[in-house]
């Protein structure tokens, strides 16, 4: 949900650091880009599109300066168009502002600004921010102490960054959006996200709420809302540059699903004790819940829909919420556990709902895959599923790994009978899923079906949650209709859309009550001509009664929810594929959602 970049110290390389930065910030948004380069006084060059038409657009012009920011973004105030896209400006044209979140007072700070003769060019929130720069230069501020007064104005969600003509400084500032600081010996970086600058450096400073960095030639500093300097822990990041790139594979979707074995192992190492029969998840163990209330949004709620039947199937009263609606449901919290499922630790929703337990007292814990992300910061505990880079727009690989880990979660809170046959088949279950990817079909059901008017995807138990992802990758990246549903649902409505063409995916795993009632469902199906895939590991005879199969091995439910999912990723993709659709960048979409 836009991306920022900023850098210092790269000399005649400033402008090429930016763009590459975001180039790889690109799946935070890409309705438009822009750089602003300052020296004694700002040369910008923006375009609506892509990246690679802001490359375009600078291969007309020429930018110099060694003190730069960037910008790729996601629209909230206005459409993708030139104007608004960002670097915004000031009257003068001296200051330079990107940024990432939603300014709240930005309508009264405007007509403000508006009535003292300010000119506005866009319809952004962000161009009130150097406006208000401009009016405290003017006021004799000088430029620090101009972007804090500014800053100290703004209410709601914004990372900025900022230069000034003239000024050797990039300033940058944050409240609820994510910004991580890159160092270097002779270099120094600031973004949203750390594959911006992770081919330069792998040392990082997070910044918190309410911290102000300035970056220059001498280094960095960050800095209270008093200017108190704040001594910051520098980090290493665990993951090899290679890794944010696509390796031979056509699209960053089809790389990270069949990274899905390696993301698997990488979650369940040092965690299980199959000997043993128990899960280690360090002092997280000791957490002992009650209760579990799981927040979280799209593709990670559908992990905390698996992680709640996890609970309770332990017998301890379980619940998944959408994030958005958490804090307005208030449902009574007693001593729960409230856990946020979110692969990248920023969104707003997820945050907010994480927020709002914890000021009625609960304890919060943050299943995520960033490490220094605000969810993990933020939370009483973390949990790290240990997934690598994602990306892909569409969550694959991180869908897997959040999977296992609530699993090792549950495992490693709680006491269930069948602990052992569940740790051993999470043992297997990276090698299971790397037979899937090696022998799915779904690639000819992709073929067979492209022309489909909408998919549907039912499933029972611990297949429900797969049947709504299933359905949610299809529509996200085809940009056809698609929909998942208990299978039970089905008959109760919307089995009138049901038609010859309408394929039904069904997921059918073991043999047992629940796999019945959905062959029972398939037959429905079946009887309205529609086309059914199922994806069965064979135990039950759903064969029989559809025209396709994806084949898994037999194994848990708990680990073949991993397996049918993985089929579906490739079916999705490969329609999509076949549809000509821009996979790691589906349209209005962004990968890390930090607005309400
Ligand atoms: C879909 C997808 C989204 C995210 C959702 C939550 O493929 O990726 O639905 O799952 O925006 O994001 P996180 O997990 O980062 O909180």
């Amino acid at each position: 949900m836009c991306g920022i970049i900023g850098c210092v110290g790269r000399g005649d390389e400033t402008l090429d650091t930016l763009v590459h930065g975001l180039s790889k910030l690109e799946y935070r948004g890409y309705d438009s880009a822009g750089v602003a380069l300052a020296n004694s006084h700002i040369d910008l060059c923006k375009h609506s599109g892509k990246i690679a038409d802001l490359r375009e657009a600078l291969s007309e012009r020429t930018l110099s300066g060694s003190v730069g920011i960037g910008h790729t973004r996601w629209s909230t105030h206005g459409p993708p168009t030139d104007e608004n896209a960002h670097p915004h400006q000031d009257c003068t044209g001296d200051v330079a502002v990107v940024h990432n979140g939603i300014i709240e007072n930005y309508q009264s700070l405007r007509d403000e600004l508006v009535s003292a003769g300010h000119t506005f060019t866009s319809d952004t929130d962000t161009e009130v921010v150097p406006h208000l720069i401009e009016d405290a230069l003017e006021a004799g501020a000088d430029a620090e102490d101009a972007v804090r007064e500014t800053v100290d104005r703004l209410e709601g969600s914004y990372a900025v960054a900022v230069v000034v003509a003239g000024c050797d400084s990039v300033f940058a500032a944050r409240n609820d959006s994510p910004l991580v600081l890159g160092i270097d010996d002779d270099a120094t970086y600031l973004a949203s996200d750390v594959p911006a600058f992770r081919d330069f450096t792998d040392k990082v400073v997070y910044l918190a709420d309410g911290e102000f960095a300035r970056l220059n030639g001498a280094g960095w500093t960050v800095t209270d809302t008093d200017g108190n300097v704040i001594e910051k822990d520098i980090d290493t990041v665990q993951w090899d540059p290679e890794e944010t790139g696509k390796s031979g594979y056509d699209h960053f979707m089809l790389k990270e699903i069949h990274e899905q074995p390696r993301a698997l192992r990488q979650c369940l190492r040092g965690r299980v004790d199959e000997l043993a029969g128990t899960v280690d998840i360090g002092d997280l163990g000791d957490l002992s819940p009650t209760g579990v209330q799981f927040v979280a949004c799209g593709t990670s709620y559908h992990a905390a829909l698996h992680g709640a039947q996890l609970f309770r199937e332990a017998g301890i009263p379980s619940q998944a919420f959408l994030a958005s609606e958490y804090a307005t449901a208030t449902p009574p919290i007693g001593d729960a556990l409230v856990v946020g499922v979110t692969q990248s630790g920023e969104t707003a929703d997820t945050l907010s709902a994480l927020r709002a337990a914890r000021r009625r007292g609960a304890r919060t814990l943050a299943v995520t895959n960033v490490v220094g992300s605000t969810a993990a910061r933020e939370c009483d505990h973390a949990l790290y599923i240990r997934a690598g880079p994602e990306i892909g727009v569409a969550a694959t690989k991180t869908f897997a790994s959040q999977l296992a880990a609530l699993n090792l979660l549950a495992l490693g809170t709680s006491t269930t009978g069948d602990a052992r046959q569940v740790i051993s088949a999470l043992r297997d279950l990276p090698g299971h899923v790397q037979e899937v990817l090696d022998e799915s079909a779904a690639q000819e059901v992709a073929e067979l079906y492209q022309d489909a008017n909408a998919y549907f995807f039912i499933g029972r138990g611990y297949q429900e949650p797969v049947a709504l992802e299933g359905a949610l990758k299809m529509k996200e990246i085809t940009y056809k209709h698609a929909e998942g549903f208990a299978a039970g649902e089905l008959k109760h409505g919307p089995l009138a859309l049901v038609t010859e063409n309408t394929p039904v995916f069904a997921i059918v795993t073991g043999d047992d009550e629940r796999a019945r009632k959905t062959i029972g469902n398939v037959k429905e199906v079946e009887a309205r001509d529609a086309p059914v895939v199922a994806i069965t590991d064979g135990q039950s005879d759903v064969e029989r009664y559809a025209d396709h199969v994806l084949q898994i091995p037999e194994t848990h439910p708990r680990a073949a929810a991993v397996l049918a999912n993985t089929h579906l990723q490739l079916v999705s993709y490969h329609t999509a594929a076949l549809l000509g659709r821009n996979i790691d960048k589906p349209r209005n979409l962004a990968k890390s959602v930090t607005v309400e």
